[in-house]
């Protein structure tokens, strides 16, 4: 019989287990097919909730259908509020709160970004179901637009954009001095110019920093413009700074943008590049160069990667997963390691045969244009792949010669 010390460390080992598989499927980057299905229900659940809450607030539906949308308004306030104790409870299992105690990991978590927001998104049930709100008063809906915000956390998009703002703040805080500077003086120039003819739009400096804003943001109302030549040179030189100004922010975002993307890539490549052999095999120096130039793609079983035939302008390394190629003799399976793609590469000849995946498979994508360019830096790899390509084609000939012995 097992003593009850080691009972109970059995069933603290396994809830311990169990929350920890908890946390992982209600973080929305986890890649597991268990946190796939749960991103699209509550995608799911959102959209259904955000539909109800905008159709509960026209006047004048019928009572059934009035009834049927608080019904799934009341539905959704509940998982989320289920959604929300389960996340705090799970909390502690989060890397980021290693070392805290249960409690603080979880008051961590309450106070963060995706804690408030959740808050925020229970705020509904509790007003519903403590009837401090009808669920079909106007109130109700207003209060459920507040779901919105947990669209965010289905965009990694908003993290990186935080990130992005952080990185250049530098740089767009020198953007944003020159628009100040820009705003003011145009505000003075036309003041100075307009105040006679029109006091009421330019007789002081906070109105006619009103007609310097929409100008320099390019918005142009139009219900203020300049009536003297003064005036008018003043704006046309507003207008061609805010387009130049909004060109300066636009570049130093979407620059900021694709490098955080660039680096978030190559992580995410690193981490599957380690568990393809013939990748580790090359020294760091040799394997960074490549890293950068592989893409990560997640496939769901029964996905035709490469078809039979069709031209081919990439290959394909396994770092998680299985895929079967279709020849016309048995098929041949592929596990985690291994590569295919390689033959319509080396041969210039279209693929030479389909090939599926037969579970959840990631694959790293190497393009035509880098493995040429590859194959004159790392003549090892190449050597590596053309070795295993010969010997599929001379394995084909020979099933292709069975078959046509047999046939005969
Ligand atoms: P490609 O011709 O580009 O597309 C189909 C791929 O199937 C091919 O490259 C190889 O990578 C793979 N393939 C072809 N024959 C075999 C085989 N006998 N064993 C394993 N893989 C193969």
């Amino acid at each position: 019989m097992q003593s009850p010390a080691r009972l109970w460390s059995g069933v603290a080992a396994t809830g311990s287990t169990f929350r920890a598989h908890i946390h992982a499927i209600l973080r929305h980057s986890d890649n597991t097919p268990g946190g796939r299905r749960w991103r699209s229900l509550h995608l799911f659940i959102l959209g259904a909730g955000l539909l109800a809450a905008a159709l509960s607030s026209v006047d004048g539906l019928p009572t059934l259908v009035d009834r049927l949308l608080e019904a799934v308004i009341v539905l959704v306030a509940v998982v989320f509020l289920a959604e929300y104790a389960l996340h705090l409870w799970a909390a502690p299992e989060s890397p980021r709160y290693g070392g805290l105690s249960d409690a603080n990991a979880r008051l961590r978590w309450a106070l963060s970004a995706p804690g408030l927001i959740g808050l925020l998104a229970v705020l509904p049930a509790f007003a519903i179901t403590t009837t401090a709100v009808k669920a079909d008063s106007d109130l109700a809906a207003v209060f459920c637009i507040l779901w919105i915000l947990k669209l965010s956390v289905h965009a990694p998009a908003m993290g990186t954009l935080a990130r992005v703002i952080s990185n250049e703040r530098a740089t767009l805080a020198s953007v944003l001095i020159v628009f100040v500077i820009v705003l003011v003086a145009a505000a003075t120039a036309t003041h100075f110019f307009e105040r006679g003819g029109q006091p009421q739009e330019f007789g002081s400096l906070p109105a006619a920093l009103w007609w310097a804003v929409v100008t320099l943001t390019t918005t142009g109302y139009g219900d203020v413009v300049p009536h003297t030549v003064g005036g008018r040179m003043v704006g046309s030189v507003v207008m061609v700074s805010g387009i130049l100004v909004l060109a300066l922010m636009t570049g130093i975002l979407a620059t900021g943008f694709a490098e955080e993307e660039r680096r978030r890539e190559y992580l995410r490549v690193w981490d599957q590049v380690v568990k393809v052999p013939i990748f580790t095999e090359l020294g760091t120096v040799t394997l960074s160069e490549i890293v950068s130039k592989l893409r990560v793609r997640h496939y769901p079983p029964r996905f035709v990667v490469v078809r039979r035939d069709e031209p081919g302008d990439s290959m394909f390394f396994i770092s998680d997963g299985e895929v079967e190629v279709r020849l016309p003799r048995e098929p041949v399976r592929l596990g985690q390691g291994g590569f295919f793609g390689e033959m319509a590469l080396l041969d210039r000849l279209p693929r030479s045969a389909t090939i599926v995946t037969t579970q959840p498979t990631t694959l790293l994508v190497l393009y035509a244009s880098d493995f040429y360019e590859i194959a004159s830096h790392i003549p090892s790899l190449v050597a590596a792949v053309e070795k295993e390509a010969r010997r599929r084609r001379q394995e084909n000939e020979a099933g292709a010669a069975t078959a046509a012995g047999g046939a005969d």
